[in-house]
């Protein structure tokens, strides 16, 4: 019996070790180097969930920071965090992230089946 619930323990130690990044349950976002910054600076004038509901490599997210310095008062940012920004979201908000089950066939979408049953 104790063998046995060292092994379990030594099971769900090593899953916790191995289980993907942390989400803060305030912002919603990935806890991982450099997420304090985001939280910080890109939750005061929007929900955080705009942010974690997007997808993009880093030159979408300097595009996206540029757009909303030009249209929307984004202040400026230290180039260094700024760095820092990127380097979190280009790590944790890629769109490689999202693809990693190919997409669904056409025909397995809503609204496309009449179509396709069709037999002539
Ligand atoms: C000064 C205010 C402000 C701050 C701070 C801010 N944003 Fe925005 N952001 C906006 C506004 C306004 C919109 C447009 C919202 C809408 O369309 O409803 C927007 C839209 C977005 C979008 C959606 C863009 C799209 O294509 O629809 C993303 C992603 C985004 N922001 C990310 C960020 C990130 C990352 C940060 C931190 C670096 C940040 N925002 C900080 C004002 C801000």
């Amino acid at each position: 019996m104790r063998m046995l619930s060292l092994l379990l323990l030594g099971v769900m130690l090593s899953s916790a070790a191995v289980a993907s990044n942390e989400i803060d349950p305030d912002s919603g976002l990935v806890i991982a180097d450099n997420w304090q910054l985001v939280k910080a600076h890109c939750g005061a004038c929007h929900s955080h969930a705009l942010v974690t509901s997007q997808r993009g490599d880093r030159d979408y997210w300097l595009k996206t920071i540029r757009w909303m310095q030009r249209t929307q008062n984004l202040w400026d940012l230290p180039p260094t965090i700024e760095e820092k920004m990127l380097d979190y979201l280009a790590a944790h908000y890629d769109e490689r992230e999202w693809g990693r089950r190919p997409p669904l066939s056409p025909i397995l979408l809503p609204g496309n089946n009449e179509k396709e049953n069709k037999k002539d």
